[in-house]
């Protein structure tokens, strides 16, 4: 990461960490501190207290994440700064379970601040599974570890599934909000983490070219495509309960969608970006089950190729159940009922074990009167796609027609490329970096807010009440390697359109 000119460096803290033996924070947490060691952006006061259930010493933990640092670093790995950061590292064993574990965390919690001097700011962040959030919010508030005093700052910040439905999730915030405000908590999604993501905000709102189109009377149709080569691995026991609709849907998909169809925000601030995208996943029009059936489309893998990776049938994924009927791909039909968007369908999909990997967003213009070139030898023209890439290809594509060179009339569609790589020369990172900064300076503007995460789960319920009662009727199969269900296809086609071919 390059440290831009006018970033912030957050005040002194203590960076607390539960779930510190776990994947996610070997893999990104660590590797993300790291990067933002190597660009000066961490505080010079400042500690980090990882959390284990068990005993362990600090020695092992710090042994553990630097064996994890040199496995997941975007980048070579600067010794001086990986000793230094790690040298911040303090193991301390707690247990949500057992209450007292929390009150000696309190104290050796202090202690610490006071040796590094971090002025009682503490930020908790819960890299564990879902259902400890819970547990371990309720003994930090009991304990006192969350109160805001003499001045410090206390910050709680979430991993994804927020939830697992509209109840749950709501059940969940009512929780966190008996224990925090919600300005102190931080509900991470990490695709609000890529640069490509934060761009479209700048895209619509800082170029007067886009708004007088972005609407109805310009745009046909939105495409969301979140494809993925890997499948299910080793998550079959998450996965399975889980399915690609509550695991994308609710909190990937639908960042993107309500950054490309929000309101222009009045101020560029966390109140008014938050409500702004709160507004328009409140505004997806609620569908009935029957509806939701009809506008949708969901499937699981079967054995195939993937590259040259084989990847095994979806039942046959450890711990996931033999008959079972969770989706592995979904593909939605869904309306924004406002001024901008009536009649504008958005169209979702997303997948595991397909041919290749994309995440893009394609915002398709309505087709120019063909009236002109009637009297020619051009049968059509072709679409007018902006083309988002997110994912492999960061940037942004323009497809047009043009004529293609030579005396007669004939047309062929273009594209224009703008490619990240080919302007910006940043040190490569993982996307948490400006996401964990952002909750050490205390702003919020990139992270979920109760009612935008319950509008996202309002959303999606239809579907998962729909598919939950229609078990294995209307379940496709589709190869591994191939597209998805050829159903997808048709959810499209029967409106006369058809999914973006990638160029
Ligand atoms: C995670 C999901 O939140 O996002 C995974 O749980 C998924 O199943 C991943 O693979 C996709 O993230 P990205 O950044 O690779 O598109």
């Amino acid at each position: 990461m390059t440290s831009q000119p006018n970033a912030q460096i957050p005040d002194g803290c203590a960076f607390v960490i539960f779930g510190v033996t776990g994947d996610l924070t070997h893999r990104l947490v660590i590797p993300a501190l790291y990067n933002l060691a190597e660009a000066n952006l961490l505080p010079e006061k400042f500690c980090v207290v990882g959390i284990t259930r068990k005993e362990m010493s600090s020695e092992d933990l710090r042994a553990s994440l630097m064996h994890g640092l040199r496995k997941f670093a975007t980048r070579p790995v600067n010794e001086e700064i990986a000793d230094k950061l790690l040298y911040c590292v303090t193991a301390v064993s707690a247990d949500p379970s057992e209450r007292a574990s929390f009150d000696r965390l309190r104290e050796r919690l202090e202690k610490l601040e006071a040796n590094r001097n971090t002025g009682g700011n503490r930020l908790f962040y819960l890299a564990t599974p879902p259902d400890a959030f819970a547990p371990i919010s309720t003994e930090l508030g009991r304990a006192g570890l969350l109160k805001e005093e003499g001045g410090a700052w206390r910050r709680l910040v979430v991993e994804k599934p927020f939830g697992t439905d509209l109840a749950s999730a709501k059940a969940l915030n009512d929780h966190l909000l008996s224990i925090v405000s919600e300005h102190s908590l931080y509900r991470i999604d990490h695709y609000l983490g890529k640069e490509t993501v934060q761009n479209i905000l700048v895209l619509r709102f800082s170029n007067g070219m886009f708004e007088p189109i972005w609407n109805r009377e310009h745009i046909d149709h939105v495409q969301i495509t979140v494809d993925e080569k890997l499948g299910v691995a080793h998550r079959g026991s998450f996965y399975d309960k889980t399915g690609a609709l509550r695991d994308m849907v609710p909190n990937h998909l639908f960042q993107l969608l309500s950054l490309v169809a929000m309101e222009p925000p009045s101020h560029f601030n966390a109140h008014s970006v938050r409500s702004a995208k709160a507004e328009v996943l409140a505004a997806i029009q609620q569908q009935s089950e029957e509806e939701a059936l009809q506008n949708s489309v969901r499937g699981q893998y079967t054995a195939g190729t993937v590259g040259d990776t084989e990847i095994g049938d979806y039942r046959s994924v450890e711990d996931v159940d033999p008959a079972s009927t969770t989706e592995t791909y979904a593909a939605l039909k869904l309306t924004i009922d406002n001024w901008r968007w009536a009649g504008v369908p958005f169209y979702l999909r997303t997948g595991k074990a397909l041919g290749a990997k994309r995440t893009e967003v394609a915002i398709k213009f309505k087709q120019a009167p063909f009236a002109m070139f009637r009297c020619t030898p051009i049968e059509e023209l072709s679409q007018n796609y902006l083309v988002i890439g997110i994912e492999p290809v960061e940037g942004i594509a323009l497809q047009f027609n043009t004529k293609i060179p030579g005396p007669t009339i004939a047309i062929d569609g273009v594209e224009m490329t703008f490619r990240y790589k080919d302007y910006f020369k940043v040190a490569p990172s993982n996307g948490y970096e400006t996401l964990l900064h952002d909750c050490m300076i205390g702003d919020n503007i990139l992270f979920q807010r109760a009612d935008g995460v319950e509008a996202g789960w309002q959303a999606v319920q239809p579907f998962l009440d729909a598919w939950d009662k229609a078990g294995a009727e209307g379940l496709q199969s589709y190869p591994a390697g191939s597209n998805g269900p050829e159903e997808a296809e048709a959810l499209l086609k029967r409106d006369g359109r058809n999914w973006r071919e990638p160029s």
